[in-house]
């Protein structure tokens, strides 16, 4: 594996800084409506949504009007050796035409290929001419929408053969020859890092902080000698930590915590959330960059 040079960065995250966010789930649709929980936004499933009408549009406008939205999609199949999906295209831009998210996101992964789908993220060959592949489908899809996108590491559990470089260096190289952002799962990366053996802080280290515009937190189960991403369980101690190294790493970046399997009531997730709010304050307070 290179050697770990980190990439010249610039000093701060991109803006903006939207504070602390969780995934909007169906089972919390009313009471976010009628409570208006302490919330600073909500991260929106783009497929759950693309249909036009029905009660999820009604609660998606209705939650939209209080809340600022940001758009998480599951079905770019980015890496994939299948030709881009332009009717898809179409209908998450039809959708982002009316949600007005803050920015959209996907997964850097594949899903599929020769039209089947494998409805999982696959983590990719990380190799230069991977690399190559991914950059240019970037640079379209982003044409095509008008906008920057976020692209999401996934957490692996193999190595494909062909690889020739780490999975940091990888995803520094696409987001900056295809000038997209990234959406940092902290926890797919301690996952991938128990997984493979790799310091997850080496990992963060590396990439540019001008990148980074969204953080993931979530759960996984651990099973000792491996570690599977399962998003059920809260937010472990280990995934705190390491919270706290990205925070001093990259300042203030928008932080979600993600949940999409065991979900609790919506207090527990917020009692999650002012967690992740008071590691920020302790980081800012211990000199971390923090948002004025
Ligand atoms: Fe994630």
């Amino acid at each position: 594996m290179p050697a770990n040079s980190p990439v010249t960065a610039s000093t701060c995250a991109p803006e903006p800084f939207l504070g602390f966010g969780l995934g909007l789930r169906t089972q919390h649709f009313q009471q976010v409506l009628e409570q208006s929980p302490a919330v600073d936004w909500f991260e929106v499933v783009s497929e759950n949504f693309m249909v036009a009408g029905g009660k999820p549009r009604y609660f998606l406008r209705a939650i939209g009007e209080r809340y600022p939205l940001v758009m998480h999609g599951v079905s770019l199949s980015i890496g994939s050796a299948d030709p881009l999906n332009f009717d898809y295209l179409k209908r998450l831009k039809r959708l982002a035409e009316e949600v007005q998210p803050a920015w959209i996101s996907d997964h850097l992964c594949w899903t599929g290929v020769d039209g089947r789908t494998s409805h999982d993220l696959l983590p990719l060959p990380y190799a230069e001419e991977v690399v190559d592949h991914v950059v240019e489908r970037v640079r379209r899809v982003q044409d095509f929408l008008g906008r920057q996108l976020l692209l999401e590491n996934v957490s692996s559990y193999l190595t494909f053969a062909e690889q020739s470089m780490a999975e940091w260096e990888f995803i520094a190289e696409v987001c900056a020859r295809a000038d997209c952002l990234m959406l940092l799962d902290i926890n797919n990366v301690y996952v991938s890092a128990r997984n493979h053996g790799f310091d997850a802080r080496d990992y963060i280290d590396y990439l540019d902080p001008a990148r980074v515009q969204q953080f993931h937190l979530a759960g996984h189960s651990d099973y000792g000698d491996y570690v599977i991403d399962t998003h059920d369980h809260d937010v472990p101690h280990p995934v705190w930590q390491l919270y706290r190294h990205a925070l001093r790493r990259f300042g203030p970046v928008s932080t979600l915590i993600e949940r999409d399997d065991n979900i609790p009531a919506l207090p527990e997730m917020i009692e999650e959330l002012d967690m992740a709010r008071q590691i920020y304050a302790e980081e800012c307070a211990a000199g971390a960059a923090c948002a004025p």
